[in-house]
């Protein structure tokens, strides 16, 4: 092949389950619809799921605007979206990509509930931030079908997914995991499971860094931004990407950090569990560090 040939690689389509309609979870749909596989979205609350597949079907009439997407892959892409409440609705997923609140138990839960209705075939994934993917694997009947794949938020834009295999998880099931990821343009990095893996372990100390500046007054929240956008070329500051992400989300992430690691660099910082105390999450309560138009 000549050098300045593009290899076209080609991907098989997959039925692919994303469980919860989130912010993570619709993001994820949303790219796998756009590289062409078949999702069903499941949300336990109604609601929630429909919320979620009008959030992708504006993304991917996005996508049209931009011309990511031709109309008729667009047409096609919503097609190919299901949502719905019901476990059984799962069965026939090659894979299933839980985004879920960041809690041990209710991410077991979800798994056990798939285990029911899924083939033994099905691979497990889970987006989790920072929960050991050894530990969820452990939790299911298929520690070797279990992966971690991890997206950054805004998932349609981040070019990243981690991809995590536990102690137990088979390598074709990292392969399978890893095919998967690249189908959707990202670029999959297999990192090993430690807490936080390479992304929250080096990204939440520098956020909870930034808000012990802040409680401490060394700046005030625009100016500790400005300082990492205008000096390290950041494209959003620590504060802000704090309040994108959610704090109780940065600070479950720092407790996983500290708890697990056992060092005291990694404290919370209180300004920032205060926060959390009052509600006060981010983009998506109207008020972190910055306030927001509410939703
Ligand atoms: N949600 C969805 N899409 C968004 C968005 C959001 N909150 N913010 C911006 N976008 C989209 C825009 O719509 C635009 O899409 P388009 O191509 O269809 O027009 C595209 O992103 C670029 O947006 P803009 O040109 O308006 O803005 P910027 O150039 O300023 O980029 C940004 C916005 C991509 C969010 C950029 O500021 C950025 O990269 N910020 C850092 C984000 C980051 O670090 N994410 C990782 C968080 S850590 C994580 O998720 C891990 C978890 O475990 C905690």
């Amino acid at each position: 092949m000549a050098e300045t040939e593009t290899r076209q690689v080609v991907y098989s389509p997959h039925v692919v389950g994303v469980i919860g309609a989130g912010q993570m979870g619709h993001g994820i749909a949303h790219v796998m619809l756009r590289a062409g596989h078949r999702v069903v979205l499941l949300d336990a609350e109604r609601s929630f799921g429909e919320a979620g597949a009008k959030r992708i079907i504006r993304g991917l009439a996005r996508d049209v605007e931009k011309e990511r997407l031709t109309e008729e892959q667009r047409r096609q892409a919503v097609e190919r979206l299901t949502t719905t409440t019901v476990y059984a609705d799962l069965a026939s997923a090659e894979f299933v990509i839980e985004a879920v609140t960041e809690r041990f138990e209710v991410k077991a839960e979800v798994f056990r509930l798939l285990e029911a209705y899924c083939s033994s075939e099905t691979v497990f994934a889970s987006n989790t931030s920072s929960i050991s993917i050894t530990r969820l694997a452990a939790s299911t009947a298929r520690p070797a079908k279990f992966v971690g794949l991890h997206f950054f938020n805004p998932v349609p834009v981040m070019k990243l997914v981690e991809v995590v295999p536990g102690l137990q998880t088979a390598p074709e099931t990292v392969e399978r995991a890893t095919t998967l990821a690249a189908s959707t343009g990202k670029t999959p990095v297999q990192v090993n499971d430690s807490p936080g893996f390479v992304s929250n372990r080096v990204l939440m100390p520098m956020i909870n860094e930034a808000v012990f500046c802040l409680m401490e007054g060394v700046a005030d929240a625009a100016g500790i931004d400005d300082v990492m956008k205008l000096g390290m070329n950041h494209p959003m500051g620590p504060l802000e990407l704090a309040d994108l992400i959610g704090l109780d989300v940065c600070l479950d992430i720092m407790k996983v950090l500290y708890e697990s690691l056992r060092d005291p660099k990694y404290r919370p910082c209180p300004l920032l569990e205060k926060m959390v105390a009052a509600n006060w999450l981010g983009c998506k309560s109207s008020r972190g560090f910055y306030q927001y138009p509410a939703k």
